[in-house]
């Protein structure tokens, strides 16, 4: 049997990149996290079990003596990261570069006095996070309805950026309504590859295997996405939290199966599923 296991399985650059920080602090006292740092209880279990906490708003972080606080790949507001500094917390910044750069380029445009629009969920962390940057009110839009409607009087220059997660086809959408406007406007495509990129591999994989294996967590909408794109191309897809969930049965006449898995599911599941499908 031939085992494929996807490149782009598991977690992102940025999310690897703040969980390898977490690590980092392992055994060190006072480290929490602002907010859980993935969508994954087990891992905020384990890390909480290694003494590191969550701390979930300003209040507890103001409540408890400061130690060090991570900052998770989505980021923060740029009040709330200057109010941890003022309550004497240590601060690693684990926000993820390609959502800095945002963060940069919100701040630097809306100094300037040019309008930002963020494309992109305003209730999502990050959104929040990149609204907190700019230094005059951003306008967030997320649907046709709201790109249609949008209309700034006495606004002349126009800086649009997006949520990193938003669909692409979505963005050049709502960006050609807003366009057609008559603005000045600099667009900045800051949507991140790294979810279309798993997307379009576990595509490809589920193509060419007879059975395949989506692991993630029951509420993950990245994952259950993957196991829609899966299940299109390969009828044998499998949907796993973990390698309990797995009946090893199912794969025995199998002679390539794909393996895949969410954005928040750690590498140590993926790799367990991958060594005993093998068996
Ligand atoms: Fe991940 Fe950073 Fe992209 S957190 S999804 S690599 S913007």
């Amino acid at each position: 049997m031939e085992v494929i296991l996807a490149k782009t399985a598991g977690f992102c650059f940025g999310v690897k990149r703040a969980m390898d920080m977490a690590g980092e602090q392992v055994g060190k006292e006072h480290i929490y996290t602002f907010g859980p740092i993935i969508h994954n209880e087990e891992v905020v279990e384990d890390l909480k079990q290694k003494g590191i906490g969550v701390i979930h708003s300003l209040k507890e972080a103001a409540d408890v003596p400061p130690g060090t606080i991570i900052i998770r790949s989505h980021g923060i507001d740029k009040k709330t990261y200057t109010k941890l500094l003022e309550l004497g917390w240590n601060i690693i910044d684990a926000t993820c570069p390609f959502v800095k750069k945002i963060h940069r380029i919100v701040e630097e445009e809306s100094g300037q006095g040019t309008q930002i629009v963020i494309i992109g969920n305003e209730h999502h962390p990050e959104v929040e996070g990149i609204m907190g940057w700019c230094k005059t009110p951003p306008v967030v839009i997320d649907t046709d309805e709201k790109a249609f409607h949008f209309d700034k009087k006495n606004v002349k220059k126009l800086c649009i950026v997006s949520q990193t997660t938003f669909n692409y086809k979505k963005f050049q959408d709502l960006v050609e309504i807003i366009t057609k406007k008559g603005y000045d406007i600099v667009v900045r495509n800051t949507i991140c590859n790294a979810t279309e990129d798993r997307q379009t591999e576990a595509r490809a994989l589920a193509q060419k295997a007879d059975a395949m294996i989506v692991i993630g967590g029951k509420n993950s909408s990245n994952t259950q996405k993957l196991f829609e794109i899966c299940k299109e191309e390969c009828e044998n897809t499998y949907y796993i939290q973990t390698l309990r969930d797995l009946d090893l049965n199912k794969f025995s006449c199998a002679g390539c199966v794909g393996i895949t898995a969410g954005a928040s599911t750690p590498n140590n599941i993926i790799q367990e599923v991958h060594t005993n499908v093998r068996i």
